[in-house]
């Protein structure tokens, strides 16, 4: 059995199981409703019943009071429908919807997943949600009061955990410290969400996904939030790395086109050594896909990487066909320099 639920004044209709929260359908259905905390506490998701019956089962909503409950007021990370329900919320529709927050959080795991990229899997206190849409980044607020940008490789729906890709830079301050000093369970300070490259889901354009090195990260979040969503875009990710050693999840990919016939993989090798037997694609990432689509004027681009590889891949698909406003990028610059730049402790 499922509850049908309509949302105003969008008009948005999907449907809820009676175990799922209002939320939690609204998010599966490719609705972004907003939330912070997801228990109960913080009162961001609260919003109206225009007609239709909620229970709270699992949670007593901190954040909703005796006089919202008599207004009709719900909080929908934590109410289930009991019958169908017509409720008036606020859609998340760009990235100014949402205010980045600066928040603590905890180094949960380090994993390392190659010679020189370590994924961290950042930890919010208990009452505390980051919400952001897929391709989004963090900054990580040092102590000498400079930052670190890096990307969510994790989708929106699976934000247990942030999932960060940090390569190791020869020399930097903040890597150098992650991959030498900082122990598990590490407390940090984070600001985001932040930036505009996030997946444009009001298009119906196959995409060309271009990745440079942990420029894959981002791009990790936005396929598997359109695969969460049942997307059937036609979606093709180039993956540059220099040698086999460098692309560091390449099952991953392989997966999703296994699985999916509107996703396909090419992962593209730019010096691979002996030991790599490497039979696939080689040279520039962005000159694979030219190779591949010497028309570019009907598809979308979101390029991540280097700030050369970034430049460079607009500059030529620009002038291979591809629409100015269709190309969509982050380009993974260093932070500012600040004279002694110091690790935190
Ligand atoms: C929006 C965004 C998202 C990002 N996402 C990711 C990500 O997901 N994964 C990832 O691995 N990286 C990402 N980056 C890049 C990452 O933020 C930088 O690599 C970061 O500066 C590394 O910090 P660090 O302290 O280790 O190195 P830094 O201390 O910043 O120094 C890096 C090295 O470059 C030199 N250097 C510093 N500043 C300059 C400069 N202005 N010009 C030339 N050389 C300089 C330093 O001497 C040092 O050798 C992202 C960057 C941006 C802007
Ligand atoms: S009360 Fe915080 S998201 Fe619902």
């Amino acid at each position: 059995m499922s509850f049908q639920i309509t949302l105003q004044p969008s008009g948005h209709s999907f449907p809820a199981s009676p175990d799922d929260t209002v939320l939690k359908a609204a998010l599966d259905a490719g609705y972004t409703l907003p939330y912070g905390c997801r228990n109960g506490a913080c009162g961001s998701c609260k919003g109206s019943i225009i007609s239709g019956t909620v229970e709270y089962p699992d949670i007593q909503p901190q954040a909703l009071t005796v006089v919202d409950v008599a207004a009709g007021k719900a909080l929908f990370c934590c109410a289930q429908a009991t019958s169908d329900l017509l409720i008036e919320c606020r859609e998340v529709a760009t990235k100014d919807d949402i205010a980045p927050r600066i928040l603590p959080c905890r180094v949960e795991k380090k994993v390392q997943l190659t010679h020189d990229v370590m994924a961290l899997y950042l930890k919010l206190p208990a009452n505390e949600r980051l919400q952001f849409m897929a391709g989004q980044y963090v900054e990580f607020l040092l102590k000498d009061g400079s930052r670190r940008a890096f990307s969510l490789a994790n989708a929106p729906f699976d934000d247990n955990m942030l999932e960060i890709h940090a390569r190791l830079i020869p020399g930097g301050t903040f890597t150098q410290y992650v991959f030498n000093e900082m122990p598990e369970k590490a407390i940090m300070r984070i600001e985001g969400p932040l930036g505009s490259f996030f997946l444009r889901e009001d298009s119906e354009k196959p995409i060309i996904f271009v990745a440079g090195g942990t420029g894959f990260a981002p791009i990790k979040g936005m396929i598997e939030h359109a695969l969460h969503h049942g997307s059937k875009r036609e979606m093709v990710l180039y993956w540059g790395a220099l040698s086999g050693r460098d692309m560091y999840m390449p099952e991953l990919p392989e997966k999703w086109a296994a699985e999916h016939p509107n996703v396909k993989f090419i992962p593209v090798l730019s010096d691979p050594m002996p030991q790599d037997d490497w039979a696939g694609r080689t040279g520039f990432v962005h000159h694979a896909v030219m190779a591949d689509y010497p028309d570019l004027s009907a598809y979308e681009v979101y390029c991540c990487g280097a700030p050369g590889m970034v430049e460079a891949a607009h500059k030529d698909f620009v002038a291979q066909g591809l629409p100015e406003h269709e190309f969509f990028s982050d380009a993974f610059t260093f932070a500012p320099k600040k004279p002694q730049a110091t690790a935190p402790t």
